[in-house]
């Protein structure tokens, strides 16, 4: 059984990356899709909802898991036994940082192997900071988010 892990920060999901996973799913047997609990960025949604938010964005997709990692991604894969990672990709602007990242996980374990998906291009604009930025004005989420996320991010910013 072929099992691919999608990770990143998911602050919030969008459809952007339901589209990855869609695909993914399709791809996979099993679609992890790993949520990170990243020092780097401060959330605008805790870790529980935003694997919530997920679990609710894919309840369709049988073959789907959510779950969260902190650490390092190299570190979750070899100790879970997933060896398939799955990034998607918007721009060529992404490539030069997912290759850097690919060749680093690679190089911190070596059964490790990155498979890019190419976004579909009515996503090519959308990220997070896009979603949370449109949500902070009260613009329109319909399109960007899943259908169920909307009500919960605009509540966050208080409409
Ligand atoms: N559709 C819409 N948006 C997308 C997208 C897609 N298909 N793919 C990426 N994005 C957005 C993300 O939402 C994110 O938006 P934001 O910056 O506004 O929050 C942005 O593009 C960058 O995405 P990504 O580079 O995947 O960042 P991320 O924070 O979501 O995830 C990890 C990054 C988790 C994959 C990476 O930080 C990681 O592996 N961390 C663990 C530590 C580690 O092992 N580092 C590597 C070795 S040093």
């Amino acid at each position: 059984m072929q099992t691919a892990v999608y990770p990143g920060s998911f602050d919030p999901c969008t459809n952007g990356h339901l589209d990855i996973i869609r695909r993914a799913s399709k791809l996979f047997d099993k679609v992890v899709v790993a949520v990170l609990i990243n020092e780097k960025k401060t959330p605008l949604f805790s870790l529980e909802e935003r694997v919530e938010m997920l679990k609710t964005a894919t309840k369709g997709f049988e073959n789907v898991e959510i779950c969260s990692f902190s650490g390092l991604l190299a570190n979750f894969m070899k100790d879970n036994g997933y060896s398939v990672l799955i990034k998607g990709l918007r721009a060529v602007s992404d490539y030069e940082y997912e290759f850097q990242m690919a060749l680093t996980n690679r190089n911190l374990f070596d059964d490790l192997e990155t498979v890019f998906l190419p976004c579909s291009s009515e996503f090519m604009f959308l990220s997070s900071s896009i979603v949370k930025e449109v949500a902070k004005y009260n613009g329109k989420l319909e399109g960007l988010v899943p259908p169920e996320l909307v009500g919960i991010i605009k509540r966050r910013f208080g409409y």
